[in-house]
């Protein structure tokens, strides 16, 4: 058929090469790498249902982590695709529904954390202080560089509701092309290699991808630690005061602050009226 060959997800043998990783602690990441796949979230899907994931629970793996080389079926949040040029990153952790239920906050929280730990670890490979300035949050887990979306976020839950599965594509190498119209539309998309990464040696993405799953595995070794308060702290750093939003249903709002529970609170910029937004909501 038409169909491109790939590691398809349901062959083991393309989860043979992983590596445990110790991350501060003492907590365990197991991260696999793949070549190719059609989306990290179903192929972690396929490896959390194999006898695998029996061995790894019984070395104490505290977090799964699968990232690959290109990804030709990748998917973004309210069901629109996400591109999957070569060079850049595709990742999915697995994080214990267990070890999250002992969080000191709601889950809604979960994606503005996250959002923050990939924001940090895309400024930590930056060669420039002013290119590290470029780098910001939008609400409640896109990261900018200047006005393009460099990283996205989709977390979903495994078949059996134990793991959260958090997807993360960061554009290293190209930016795709969104469009501005129809079902896919979104916003413009920028990458980092528009920052300089040349003279990095290696496979950008690659090393990429293992450092945000350190930095994922060792914040859920400490998760029981982590507030509310710091959690919204840390994100304000980040954020994106004062630019408009442009919302899905047509309307343009500025965010004015954050809720405890991860909610934005905004103004419309037509009836002038405030109200809170509830995530997945915005583009
Ligand atoms: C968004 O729409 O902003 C979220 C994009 C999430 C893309 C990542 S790439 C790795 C993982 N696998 C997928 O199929 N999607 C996520």
């Amino acid at each position: 058929g038409k169909e491109r060959r790939c590691h398809s997800a349901t062959s083991m043998s393309a989860f043979a090469a992983g590596e445990d990783i110790e991350v501060g602690d003492g907590t365990l990441l197991h991260f696999v790498w793949v070549p190719e796949v059609r989306s990290t979230q179903d192929a972690m899907r396929t490896l959390l249902a194999s006898s695998r994931r029996d061995s790894l629970s019984q070395k104490g793996v505290d977090a799964l982590a699968l990232s690959a080389g290109s990804q030709i079926q990748g998917r973004g949040t309210s069901g629109r695709a996400w591109m999957g040029g070569a060079g850049n990153m595709f990742l999915t952790v697995a994080l214990p529904a267990r070890t999250l239920s002992a969080l000191t906050y709601p889950i809604t929280l979960l994606p503005l954390r996250m959002g923050t730990l990939i924001a940090r670890e895309i400024v930590r490979i930056l060669p420039h202080p002013e290119a590290q300035a470029r780098v910001q949050l939008k609400w409640p887990n896109d990261v900018l560089l200047d006005d393009g979306k460099v990283s996205g976020l989709l977390i979903e839950m495994d078949g059996t509701s134990s793991y959260y599965l958090v997807g993360i594509g960061v554009n290293v190498a190209q930016a795709p092309h969104v469009p501005s119209l129809g079902a896919d539309r979104g916003r413009r998309a920028a990458c980092l290699a528009q920052c300089g990464l040349e003279g990095r040696g290696g496979d950008t993405a690659r090393d990429l991808s293992i450092a945000i799953a350190v930095s994922i595995t060792t914040w859920l070794g400490g998760s029981q630690e982590d507030t509310a308060d710091s959690v919204i702290a840390d994100w304000e750093k980040l954020a994106t005061w004062g630019k408009v939003y442009d919302l899905r249903d047509g309307g343009a709002v500025v965010p004015l602050a954050l809720e405890t529970d991860g909610r934005l609170r905004v103004r419309d910029l037509t009836s002038g009226a405030t109200r809170l937004l509830t995530a997945e909501y915005l583009h």
